[in-house]
């Protein structure tokens, strides 16, 4: 049995998925009883393609590095080309979408919309885009579940690393009282950096050099990013809706050398620290830059690596530390949510 997949964007992180499928095709069949067929891409800037029976994925990606646009895929019967992403979720047979567009974080569209459209015409999700699990997370959980559909977005918070099904699923029974962690990998880059000497700005180029920085790093260095995963962590893991307003946020900007090597005189090292607490039914939730003592775990987290704390009242702090962003990681978590979407839907129907 297939699972037919659609992408909306073929970006980096969908084309890293469209290679992942491609190199686990037997360790997902063998492991998983799962085989993915893509059926759709439809980017605004690369073009669209579409066949019920599949597409072939080395020549879809071969296509997309010799030209740029998927429409130069090689002609055959049945192939229609050019549906924009909205035809593309309602009028072809995928099972799954996976929504990999650019978004606005800030309206969270067009990810919103085309979460939308796809749960109204039956079709599960999958997605990176932190908008719509920021913005939109109760309609958009109501209206998956009133369809009878899946939606999964594990790595719009530390990408691959599940730090949202894993609370959910190996913590459940517990109750979760705090959450802290550190949520941007480009902020912790750039502290340890200048931890070793160099200056914000030296570490904030080195950061955009190596492919960590949103395309405008302020949502970065601004606590922007944490915030909005703050949100996602409330929404989802505290059952309170926060949005992004709510939270209180301050980020890393007016750091000086002087400020971090103060803090190592007194052995202590600055995190941005998102930090989410409950209290009498309630959430509150900051992001902001703290001191916290060397001996602290979270002071060892260095580089672009990502962490967070989980307080359970039962089985006590829980802490879960990887990679927060990268292509393979980030397309990795999708692969994780469509397995998790053939285990629920497909496997249990066969
Ligand atoms: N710019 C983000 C970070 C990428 O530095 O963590 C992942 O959301």
């Amino acid at each position: 049995m297939s699972t037919k997949v659609a992408f909306i964007g073929f970006g980096g992180v969908g084309q890293s998925l469209a290679e992942l499928f491609l190199k686990q095709k037997e360790n997902l069949n063998k492991s998983h009883l799962l085989n993915p067929v893509v059926v759709a891409v439809s980017d605004v800037m690369k073009g669209s393609i579409y066949h019920p029976e599949g597409l072939d994925v080395e020549t879809l990606l071969a296509t997309i590095k010799q030209t740029g646009n998927v429409e130069d895929y090689p002609n055959q019967p049945g192939l229609i080309r050019g549906w924009d992403s909205l035809e593309t979720i309602k009028h072809s047979n995928a099972d799954v979408i996976v929504e990999v567009t650019f978004t606005d974080v800030r309206t969270g569209q067009p990810a919103i919309d085309h979460c939308r459209a796809a749960f109204e015409n039956n079709k599960s999700v999958v997605t990176t885009n932190k908008g719509p699990v920021a913005l939109a997370y109760n309609q958009l959980a109501a209206l998956a579940e009133e369809n009878g559909v899946f939606w999964g977005f594990e790595g719009t918070v530390m990408s691959g690393t599940p730090a949202l099904r894993m609370p959910v699923t190996t913590l459940a029974g517990n109750e979760i009282t705090e959450i802290k962690g550190i949520l941007n990998g480009t902020t912790n880059y750039i502290l340890t950096e200048m931890e070793k000497g160099e200056t914000y700005q030296a570490s904030l180029e080195k950061a955009q050099s190596l492919g960590y920085a949103e395309a405008d790093p302020t949502s970065d260095v601004e606590g922007l990013d944490a915030r909005y995963k703050t949100a996602i962590l409330s929404n989802y893991l505290m059952g309170t809706p926060l949005v992004a307003e709510d939270i209180y946020c301050k980020g890393i900007s007016d750091f000086t050398l002087d400020m971090v090597k103060e803090a190592s005189k007194n052995n202590q090292k600055w995190r941005l620290l998102a930090r989410l607490t409950k209290e009498n039914g309630t959430v509150k939730a900051s992001v902001k830059p703290e001191l916290v003592d060397n001996d602290d775990p979270l002071a060892g987290v260095i580089g672009p690596t990502n962490a967070i704390v989980y307080q359970c009242d039962l089985a006590g702090p829980i802490m879960l530390t990887g990679a927060g962003a990268g292509l393979v990681e980030t397309a990795y978590s999708l692969l994780i949510d469509i397995i998790h979407y053939h285990r629920q839907y497909a496997l249990t129907k066969i």
